[in-house]
């Protein structure tokens, strides 16, 4: 793994949802954070996030970032790159760096908005990480990663005809609900994965295609752990996928999710998830709902895949 990536697993992970549609949004209102994490599907409803990157369009558009930390708190807050110039409908992973600048231990709450505010709804967030309150230790360093992409319908909205920069802006306070403030150990970079999130991010991001006990428009996915890629009976497979020489274990199926079609040229499954932490959780699920299958059905299969 990239280190860059494992210090991502020391991660504060925000609420960073980005969208435009709550402008204006006032701080310390986290139900609002959960309210548009519904509305908008967070994670799975909203299917178009995760069909790329075909619908990716000729045009492109510059997302610049901004950080804002508020004067009583002595973190510091800023993207890690001011900009970044997108396809329409490219999936983007940015980081942005939080730093405890202090010797106490602190507790940060994040607002944002996207101006300008005709260009919000065209934001869509393809990972959504609930920033309620959340602590950063003296001295504690962590990098937060956001996945955010811009649906093409942006460059057919005559609102944006002379628009060719969005930008999103978060701003950092101190919370003033500490005591409800997550316990940040788990995102350590020794952090063992959450399989009880992985399932939900299951349930969200792969469910449209896939179901543990039967092939529908992707194969099954029970007892994929330790099965020869390319083996579900009755599934119609890739030809490349069919005949790439892998068994599905931690390390090939974090660098599948991460872009099959890189992993396996020829491969068909249109969907990416760039923020690892995500991954690791995914596939702790599926190892975890492959062994309980196996106990199930009594099956000795053998369960192959590497520690984390
Ligand atoms: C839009 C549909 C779609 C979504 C959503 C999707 N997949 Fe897939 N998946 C496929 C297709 C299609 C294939 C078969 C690819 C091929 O034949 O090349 C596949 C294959 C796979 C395989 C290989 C299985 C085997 O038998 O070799 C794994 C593992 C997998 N998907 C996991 C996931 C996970 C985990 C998610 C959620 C993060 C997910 N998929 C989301 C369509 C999808």
């Amino acid at each position: 793994m990239e280190p860059r990536y494992r210090k991502n697993l020391n991660v504060l992970l925000p609420c960073f949802v980005v969208v435009g549609t709550m402008f204006g949004l006032v701080a310390y209102a986290p139900e609002l954070y959960r309210a548009f994490c519904g509305a908008t599907g967070y994670g799975g409803t909203t299917q178009r996030a995760y069909s790329d990157p075909t619908a990716t369009s000729d045009k492109t558009v510059t997302v610049a970032f901004d950080s804002n930390v508020a004067p009583d708190l002595p973190w510091r807050f800023e993207p890690e790159q001011r900009s970044v110039t997108v396809h329409l409908g490219e999936q983007k992973l940015v980081f942005f760096t939080a730093e405890n600048l202090s010797n106490e231990s602190i507790v940060g709450h994040a607002t944002f908005n996207v101006t300008p505010e005709t260009s919000g709804i065209y934001f869509n967030k393809i990972q959504c990480f609930c920033f309620n309150e959340e602590r950063l230790d003296p001295h504690q360093k962590v990098e937060m990663p956001v996945v955010f992409y811009v649906d093409p319908a942006f460059a057919k909205d005559s609102d944006n005809a002379h628009v060719d920069t969005i930008t999103l802006s978060y701003t950092l306070l101190r919370s003033v609900n500490p005591d409800q403030a997550k316990n940040l150990s788990r995102f350590e970079a020794n952090a063992a994965p959450d399989a009880v999130h992985g399932e939900q991010l299951f349930t969200e991001r792969c469910t449209a295609c896939h179901a543990m006990d039967s092939n529908k428009t992707g194969p099954m996915l029970g007892g994929v752990f330790g099965r020869k890629a390319g083996s579900a009976a009755g599934y119609h497979y890739s030809q490349a996928l069919k005949s790439a020489a892998l068994t599905w274990s931690t390390d090939s199926l974090d660098q599948w999710l991460a872009d099959p079609k890189k992993f396996v040229p020829g491969a068909r499954m249109p969907v990416r998830v760039l923020d690892a932490p995500s991954r690791h959780d995914i596939v702790a699920y599926l190892q975890k709902a492959g062994r309980e299958r196996n106990d199930r059905t009594g099956s000795n299969a053998p369960i192959s895949g590497g520690e984390y």
